[in-house]
């Protein structure tokens, strides 16, 4: 979707393409690793180290969850809303009958990026660039976004299915706690990845036309 056959100078281009149209959300997930947690590290360490951020602030703060101490998280966001439940904010029922069982299903996944952006680093750039002040926020989670695509792409290269998943703030403050992580780390997502053990859904594109323009193109 999306492109015809087109000759690229380098074959390290079309390499990265075929990458971006094969990711997908991989919902269906199980605790084991085409490759080694060394592998798993070096991709998340890449992602940190180079991944641009405005002016180079370097906002994006990453943590690697593995096996038992992935499992964590999600041992946590079920006590979480279990206490969601005893409190009457969230039905039952849809607790046992959707949340839960979806919960367990990213536990029974091999490990879970966290990822943070530490918004308090900004504030001796923002005094600096006062004029950009109020860019810097968002700017440094578009480079968080960009570390959670780039890392998502590379663990999918290697074999393994992931799915992103938003349960900040309800498990911060324990998440925080359990890994006595800085206060300053603010969380943004949780990227859930593990040997797949089903394929993705269907997935509908929007025209092209209707989403992009070009201007100035040589026949
Ligand atoms: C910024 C962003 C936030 C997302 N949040 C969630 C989420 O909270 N839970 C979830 O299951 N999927 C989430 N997704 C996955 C999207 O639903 C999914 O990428 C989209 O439907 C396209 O499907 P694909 O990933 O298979 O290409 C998110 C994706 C993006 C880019």
């Amino acid at each position: 979707m999306g492109s015809t056959q087109i000759a690229f100078k380098n074959p390290a281009t079309a390499t990265l393409l075929e990458l971006v149209k094969s990711r997908r959300t991989y919902y269906g997930l199980k605790a084991e690793s085409p490759i080694s947690d060394d592998a798993i590290q070096s991709i998340i360490q890449d992602s940190v180290l180079h991944v641009p951020s405005s002016f180079n602030t370097q906002t994006s703060r990453i943590v690697l969850l593995l096996k038992e101490e992935h499992e964590k998280v999600w041992d946590i966001a079920i006590k979480v809303m279990e206490g969601l439940v005893e409190a009457g904010k969230v039905p039952k029922e849809m607790f046992e009958n959707h949340t839960k069982p979806k919960l367990l299903s990213f536990r029974a996944a091999y490990g879970t990026v966290l990822f943070f952006v530490d918004y308090d680093s900004l504030a001796p750039i923002k005094e600096k660039f006062a004029i950009y002040a109020d860019k810097f926020d968002p700017f440094a989670l578009e480079s968080n976004a960009m570390s959670q695509y780039l890392v998502w792409v590379a663990l999918q290269s290697e074999g393994f299915g992931a799915n992103l998943q938003h349960y900040s703030p309800l498990i911060d403050e324990e998440v925080r706690k359990t890994w006595d992580l800085p206060a300053s780390w603010k969380m943004d997502a949780q990227l859930v990845f593990g040997a797949p053990t089903s394929e993705p859904g269907e997935k509908a594109f929007s025209p092209l036309e209707e989403r992009f323009k070009v201007f100035g193109k040589s026949a």
